[in-house]
């Protein structure tokens, strides 16, 4: 996952295709590549680590229809190996998504006499084109759509002929002048074009110098409208967006959907998490659980001890990782560190200190070969993508897709769940990206009650059991961007001591969402009503009883209780980015902090 360019023209293909790439530099990559057709042979370049180290080894190229890739590992080491172009014959490849039945597609083809050279995903597309390859590549792009199961952009290159598809990832092409492009986001190649065709899932799109054919998986020709594009190359970058942190936000239904991809068989009522080296009875035995992390991702593991302790019976201990490595052990435990970055230097030395003495250590981590996953036993990839804002958001809905989907795992072995509540369930994690959306599509309470936090200078997020963790990330989102003095409390906990602090001038974000705490959450609300608190609550859309004790509600569809939290991240991200816009607060770069915190 990350960039893709492709263009096909009259100019030299291999310039205008690192220059595209340049453009998406800021979203950020481990390694790039290229590959252009030269009227003879297909050439393909491609180098781990920056692009101006893939350009210092690049000949004289020469050739005017060409691919490229900015790779952000998700499958497969960040190497040169696995950077794109993945080729088989004279088909190269470059994708953004994961193919979700990679592995038997793998298989099939293995049996079929094709050998694989890398670790990743897209090789088996590659492959799988060249299979069915006879003369035409929009014919054999199609019949290896239907085989694939995944998200995908992908452009394919094959002599002359440019075909590119989608399905849940993006991909836009640009009408040039004297040649055609195609791309994975708009800055690659607002240089060259302002006219841009979006493609829509399902559709494949057939690059020539002069023109491009849309059609669908059954090559039924599809109209579509060209669009002219009027952003600046700021704006083009974040999206249209005014900041990363709003993109991130709204890139959650997808990002969720990339975790969630391939892991989740809610008809059989199974997980499945490739590579995980702990087995069933390495899982059967583990009786107690350590989660070591920092800032929001410690916040994340709060959740995971609720959840791990309700689902898998297992008892869990949760430590900020600066504590940890002076103060605490875990002997016994299964040790898992939370890392979005992988190179937090706390949570590093704390794994480093729990594996010094026996513990098997897992991580759950973003960054592909981060330090934190080399040195971790085990470790399972979130697969937000890459995130620029410095305040954490689509990592964090990640992080707990992920921590969900464990917790389930271990309590199906341990035989905590039974196999209803854990078709149920996953059933349930499959609809949070499409009740994300809806979130995203109503904002206009979240952005009201944001403006009247924005006038005060502090305010408390509270919640009980699940919600609790979702108050202490709301109070960490809010002080971080906006500056606002901002705490989470465990609502039951404001009566001893915190409620002193409750007056008219300290808005309360109450998150109330339905579940066995519900009616003690009601009572805590009119504790704090009864200090003229201005609350907002967080609730359920169907809830008719909250209003009568609070002063707004921010409704959000309803999901199974357990995993309404999720959800409720989404509302205290919103609200703390709208109140730091309105007091014109760096949303992106908020002072004193850094996206990723490799000093002590
Ligand atoms: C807050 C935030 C930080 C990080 C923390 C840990 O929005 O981003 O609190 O969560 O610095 O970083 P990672 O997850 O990279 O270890």
């Amino acid at each position: 996952m990350c960039g893709i360019v492709g263009y096909n023209g009259r100019a030299q293909a291999a310039s205008i295709l690192i220059d595209s790439l340049k453009r998406l530099e800021y979203r950020g990559y481990d390694s790039a590549g290229i590959a252009v057709f030269n009227e003879k042979t297909l050439e393909v370049f491609k180098e781990k680590g920056r692009i101006v180290d893939l350009e210092k080894t690049l000949p004289a190229v020469s050739g005017t229809i060409g691919i490229g890739h900015t790779r952000w590992a998700t499958h497969g080491k960040p190497n040169k190996i696995n950077a794109h172009p993945h080729t088989s014959g004279n088909i190269a490849v470059v994708h953004n998504g994961i193919i979700e039945n990679y592995q038997e597609l793998r298989d099939r083809l293995t049996a079929s006499g094709y050998t694989f050279v890398s670790e990743t995903d897209t090789e088996a597309l590659a492959h799988l084109i060249n299979h069915y390859y006879k003369d035409n590549l929009i014919d054999a792009v199609a019949s290896a759509l239907k085989d694939i199961r995944g998200s995908y952009a992908i452009a394919v290159l094959c002599g002359s002929e440019l075909v590119a598809a989608r399905k849940d990832s993006p991909l836009v092409a640009g009408i040039g002048d004297g040649g055609n492009f195609i791309a994975s986001d708009i800055p690659a190649i607002l240089k060259y074009t302002r006219r841009m065709i979006f493609l829509d899932d399902l559709e494949i799109a057939s690059v020539t110098p002069d023109g491009i054919s849309f059609y669908d998986v059954n090559k039924k020709p599809v109209e579509k409208t060209v669009k002219t594009i009027e952003w600046d190359m700021a704006a083009a970058e974040k999206s249209g967006y005014e900041h990363f942190m709003l993109k991130e936000i709204h890139e959650q239904p997808r990002s969720l959907h990339e975790t969630l991809a391939g892991r989740i068989m809610e008809l059989e009522g199974t997980i499945n998490f490739e590579g995980l080296g702990l087995s069933e009875s390495n899982i059967s035995d583990i009786s107690r659980i350590c989660i070591i992390a920092c800032g929001t991702s410690f916040n994340a593991g709060l959740l995971g001890k609720y959840l791990f302790e309700y689902l898998a019976k297992i008892h869990v201990d949760v430590e900020i990782a600066s504590e940890f490595r002076y103060a605490h052990s875990a002997p016994g435990s299964l040790v898992i560190g939370i890392s979005q970055s992988g190179e937090t230097a706390d949570t590093l030395a704390a794994l480093r200190v729990a594996k010094s003495t026996g513990c098997r250590t897992l991580a759950i981590a973003n960054i592909m070969g981060s330090t934190i996953t080399r040195e971790s036993d085990d470790v399972i990839y979130i697969r937000s993508g890459p995130e620029i804002g410095v305040a954490a958001t689509k990592t964090f809905t990640s992080q707990l897709g992920v921590i969900y989907l464990l917790a389930l795992y271990f309590g199906k072995i341990k035989w905590t769940i039974n196999s209803d509540q854990m078709k149920r369930m996953l059933t349930a994690m499959k609809q949070l990206p499409s009740k994300i959306t809806r979130i995203l599509d109503n904002k206009e309470m979240i952005k009201k009650c944001a403006e009247l936090i924005a006038s005060s200078n502090d305010a408390y997020f509270v919640g009980r059991t699940f919600n609790y963790p979702i108050a202490l990330e709301g109070a960490l989102k809010l002080k971080e961007i906006s500056y606002i003095h901002a705490e989470g409390y465990a609502a039951g906990e404001l009566k001893h001591g915190p409620l002193a602090l409750i007056t008219k001038n300290t808005p309360v974000i109450a998150i109330a969402t339905k579940g066995q705490t519900y009616d003690k959450m009601l009572n805590n609300i009119k504790e704090i009503k009864a200090r003229e608190a201005h609350v907002i609550a967080i609730a359920n859309e169907n809830d008719s009883e909250i209003e009568k004790y609070v002063d707004d509600v921010i409704r959000i569809p309803s999901t199974e209780d357990i995993l309404m939290p999720l959800l409720s991240t989404v509302v205290v991200q919103l609200l703390s980015y709208y109140v730091a816009k309105t007091r014109n607060c760096s949303i992106d770069q908020p002072r004193n902090l850094a996206k990723s915190v490799t000093v002590e």
